[in-house]
């Protein structure tokens, strides 16, 4: 046996390494090693940990996949009250608040730091001893939810500080799903029938306040700190902006769009700059903070209620309309979901014309009272679809109409049925036209098996002409080229091209397979869940709802929906044919150490010609090879650019081998 000591080292070097690499990418966003690199320290110190569970800790990096469900959320005090802020809808009132601290501290003017207003979820993260010990929302402002096993599974929460940190003290911020998470999160609820959230709030609040964790780990949410609560034990600056400085020392993210001004001016400027640009920004921001950025003259504002004096939001103009709701229609989705949306007078919303709006579901409808010929309030977020806020009842003229879900399908006239329990009413015929549209696109759609090429338009040719009548089809497409040549808008390049695609689809992932069948209830998520539980597409078809409820995560409701997908003929038939052609059904499990360029290490000096560097280092890293950017010992080749570096230099006095941009182009095709 081991020495334990040397084990416990081992297990703490592993930790400060994987922390470190985990600050470069997720904080940084400037990554040192490969992601097989990464995978190999993870899977050493799991190992480690499974062996030797007496050094397992809580903040161990392995933790962050997310523990075992919680019962419920606990209720933790917080020492100091979260408060809220004050709102400036224009530049008026932000002077107006200006003018009225600067008269309470009696100073002409005092410096002032503008932040982002993102929306999402306040929380408190409280550290002691180094180690993350606590997670809290707001909830009331003094009492809120203990949600620190959902927040360790946020990869830019650090888990533990700097031994320099003072050995108590709390941090607080926004935790946030970037809009692009946000839409393809809505988008597949949308998919599995389940409600949507109304926004990337609601949807970062329902993403943390999950009692399993492990779906919050698979949320790509993201936080930014946006000030200290307190401190015990060491001194910290005195002003705002250092401690944010401070804050990113001790390896927490803080906004980059952060800036400090001297004037209000400068603070206008910024706000009319950020009205502009908002919609560039990868999370939704509904206006700006503006804090006064002295702490003592924070402390001497104080607050009053819970609206602190130095601090206000200076709020974005909402990009909002109004316009008429001439008709409600009805798209059928891939599960035969009969989504209403509303068909609108168009209307310009923030420089963008809107004909069309979410209208999520018949009991939305109901509860924003919406009525056919009403007036109606339109709003566009970011990239966020357009939704319809509600009526504008005072513009009633007594001639609009409720609105009535239809008892059949628009498309193919079946019956459509309302479970017990669910939001949405669906199409009960699952060969409807619209049904198979729907599906075939979500088949070939990038989250799916992602055969470019196949897109809306082709997808309705390929079944209007009778080439294809089911996903599993698309696998046999290339016996019937004459075919499609023969259609519109398909020449030889394009055909060639979309067999090629279809061709290299077979060797995608199982997950993503699982996912492209478009099992009801399943997402994406879930696909990578149940692939890696069950190892194979057979292992699945067989298993009992019995088996499938042992899955964790995996509920009656899904099991029930794989079980009934599977029983299906027609479903059968498709995973025989997609077997037949050679689709992979099967997890392959691909070690890094068997890539063709594990342990080679690649350092790149000077310019590249025909590709980027970064292209050139994610075709190296594809390959299992590492990238570096320093020449040492272990280098194994210096890929020599235009105009190189003093790199090449010291490759050539340590004896390294050199490649030229052709070899290195020519050895990445023959090892791919
Ligand atoms: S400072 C007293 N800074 O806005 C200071 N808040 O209404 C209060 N928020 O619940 C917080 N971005 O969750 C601050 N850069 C930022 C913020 C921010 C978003 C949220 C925060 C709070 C709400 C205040």
């Amino acid at each position: 046996m081991k020495d334990l000591a040397q084990i416990k080292e081992r297990i703490e070097q592993l930790r400060a390494a994987i922390n470190y690499h985990n600050y470069r990418y997720y904080v940084l966003d400037s990554p040192e090693i490969s992601d097989a690199e990464y995978d190999l320290l993870m899977k050493e110190l799991k190992q480690l940990e499974a062996e030797y569970p007496q050094f397992l800790t809580p903040d161990s990096p392995t933790q962050r996949v997310g523990a075992a469900p919680v019962e419920a959320f606990g209720v933790v005090e917080h020492p100091y009250p979260l408060l809220s802020l004050g709102n400036a809808f224009s530049k008026e009132e932000l002077l107006a608040w200006y003018t009225r601290a600067s008269k309470l501290v009696a100073e002409q003017q005092f410096n002032l730091v503008c932040e982002h207003k993102i929306d999402g979820l306040a929380v408190a993260l409280t550290y002691i001893n180094g180690h993350l010990a606590t997670g809290a929302t707001r909830g009331d402002g003094f009492r809120g939810e203990n949600i620190t096993q959902n927040l360790r599974t946020i990869r830019s929460v650090p888990l533990s500080v700097p031994k320099e940190a003072p050995p108590r003290f709390e941090v607080r911020g926004e935790v946030f799903l970037p809009k692009a998470g946000f839409n393809k999160l809505n988008q597949e609820r949308a998919e599995e029938g389940l409600p949507l959230f109304a926004n990337p709030r609601n949807a970062a609040a329902g993403s943390v306040r999950q009692l399993d964790p492990r779906i919050t780990a698979k949320r790509p949410l993201d936080i930014y700190i946006y000030m200290l609560g307190y401190a015990e034990g060491k001194a910290t600056p005195p002003t705002h902006w250092e401690t944010m400085e401070y804050l990113k020392s001790l390896g927490f993210k803080v906004n980059p769009n952060n800036s400090l001004f001297t004037t209000i001016e400068q603070v206008e400027q910024y706000h009319h700059t950020w009205v502009e640009r908002k919609e560039s920004l990868a999370y939704e921001a509904d206006g700006i903070v503006v804090k006064a950025d002295s702490l003592e003259l924070q402390r001497q504002l104080g607050s009053i209620g819970h609206e602190p004096r130095w601090a206000i939001a200076y709020k974005f103009p909402a990009i909002q309309g109004t316009t008429r709701l001439i008709d409600i229609g009805i798209s059928v989705g891939r599960t035969g979901t009969l989504n209403p949306y509303a068909i609108l007078e168009p209307v310009s919303v923030g420089g963008v014309t809107i004909k069309q709006a979410a209208l999520h579901n018949e009991d939305d409808i109901r509860r924003k009272d919406i009525r056919i010929g009403d007036t109606v309030i339109v709003q566009r977020a970011g990239e966020v679809i357009p939704e319809v806020v509600g009526p504008v009842a005072s513009k009633r003229t007594g001639q609009e109409k409720m609105f009535i879900m239809p008892s059949h399908c628009p498309v193919c006239g079946a019956v459509a049925i309302k479970p017990e329990g669910e939001a949405m009413s669906r199409c009960t015929n699952a060969a409807c036209p619209a049904q198979i549209q729907e599906r075939l696109e979500h088949f070939v759609s990038r989250g799916g098996m992602d055969i470019r090429g196949i897109g809306e338009s082709q997808s309705a040719m390929l079944l209007r002409e009778g080439l294809v009548k089911n996903v599993a089809d698309l696998y046999y497409l290339k016996e019937k080229k004459e075919q499609l040549l023969k259609l519109e808008r398909m020449a030889e390049k394009s055909v060639t091209n979309i067999l090629n695609a279809i061709e290299k689809s077979k060797e995608r992932p199982l997950s993503r397979v699982i996912f492209a069948l478009g099992i009801l209830h399943i997402g994406e998520e879930m696909a990578e869940l149940v692939a890696k539980h069950v190892g194979s597409i057979d292992r699945l078809r067989n298993a009992s709802r019995e088996e499938l409820v042992s899955i964790p995560t995996v509920g009656p409701k899904i099991a029930d929906s794989i079980v009934a997908f599977f029983k299906q003929k027609e479903n059968k038939d498709i995973i025989k044919r997609l077997k037949d052609a050679g689709v992979r059904l099967e997890e392959e499990a691909v070690r890094p150490e068997e890539l063709p360029l594990a342990g080679q290490e690649f350092v790149i000096t000077g310019r590249l010609e025909t590709s980027s560097r970064q292209e050139a280092e994610a075709r190296i890293k594809a390959l299992g090879g590492i990238t570096k950017d320093n020449v040492t010992k272990k280098t194994t080749y210096l890929v020599v650019g235009v105009e190189p570096g003093s790199k090449l230099a010291r490759a050539q006095a340590l004896g390294i081998k050199q490649l030229t941009e052709e070899e290195l182009l020519k050895l990445l095709e023959e090892k791919a």
